[in-house]
């Protein structure tokens, strides 16, 4: 039975990829801030603060030993949303590094061993279409620039392990309706989950190379750094 690892799994697209993991007979573990109860039969839930290295520590020695197939870093905030420059709190830009940059790595270097162990090999960043330069995005610079960051250190952490056989993937889930995503975004969660899956799922090792180069949109265009 493969194994997955997905954070921030108590909502949104989180909660839906474990859903349907689930469902295809996976071996599931959820993280989030409070699993005081598991939210579907089957799922595993972990208690897990992204920015807090203590609580890394404990999910890895819970952890250990045990293959992870694909560990995917999904959780993320987007704290300046319609917020102008003057209005974005310094606070809350290092905290969208924080929960959207770092966190992710510390994660994947904390199980890059139960990651080794599996027969997939995959980690699976949400970054955002919002990171790319080659956008005409304006605002969000909080948000924006901590998923850029996210791009350039999942580059470095994958070239860190490339001997290990590792893939890493860059994925945007779309605009999601979801809390972060909001009513007017432009597709449903299972739309993002079915498209994302359909990347994920196929990786192996010969399209490993290719999956590992640049931003990967839900229904599988690419989307330029
Ligand atoms: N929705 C979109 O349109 C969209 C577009 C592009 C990219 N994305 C990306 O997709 C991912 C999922 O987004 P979503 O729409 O599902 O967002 P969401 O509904 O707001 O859910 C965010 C998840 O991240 C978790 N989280 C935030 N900070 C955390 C922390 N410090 N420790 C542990 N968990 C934390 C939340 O947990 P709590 O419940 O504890 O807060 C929640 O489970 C994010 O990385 C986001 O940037 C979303």
């Amino acid at each position: 039975m493969p194994t997955i690892l997905i954070t921030g799994a108590n909502r949104g697209i989180g909660l839906a990829l474990a859903r349907s993991y689930v469902r295809d007979g996976w071996r599931v573990f959820a993280t989030s801030r409070k699993p005081d109860k598991s939210p579907i039969e089957g799922i595993e839930t972990l208690a897990l603060d992204l920015t807090c290295p203590a609580s890394i520590k404990v999910l890895k020695l819970k952890l250990a030993d045990i293959p992870i197939d694909i560990l995917w870093n999904n959780a993320g905030v987007y704290l300046d949303k319609n917020q102008a420059l003057e209005q974005v709190d310094n606070h809350d830009w290092l905290r969208s590094f924080e929960v959207n940059c770092i966190a992710p790595i510390r994660i994947a270097e904390a199980l890059v061993e139960n990651v080794i162990l599996s027969e997939r090999k995959v980690i699976a960043f949400t970054t955002s279409k919002m990171s790319s330069l080659a956008g005409n995005g304006v605002g969000a610079y909080a948000y924006r620039s901590s998923k850029t960051a996210l791009n350039m250190a999942v580059r470095c952490f994958e070239q860190d392990h490339k001997a290990q056989g590792i893939s890493c993937l860059l994925l945007h889930p779309g605009h999601v309706r979801t809390d972060m995503g909001g009513p007017e975004g432009a597709i449903d969660i299972d739309t993002s989950v079915t498209g994302m899956r359909k990347l994920v799922d196929q990786i192996n090792p010969t399209s490993r190379t290719e999956m590992s180069r640049g931003i990967f949109d839900y229904d599988g265009s690419n989307i330029p750094w």
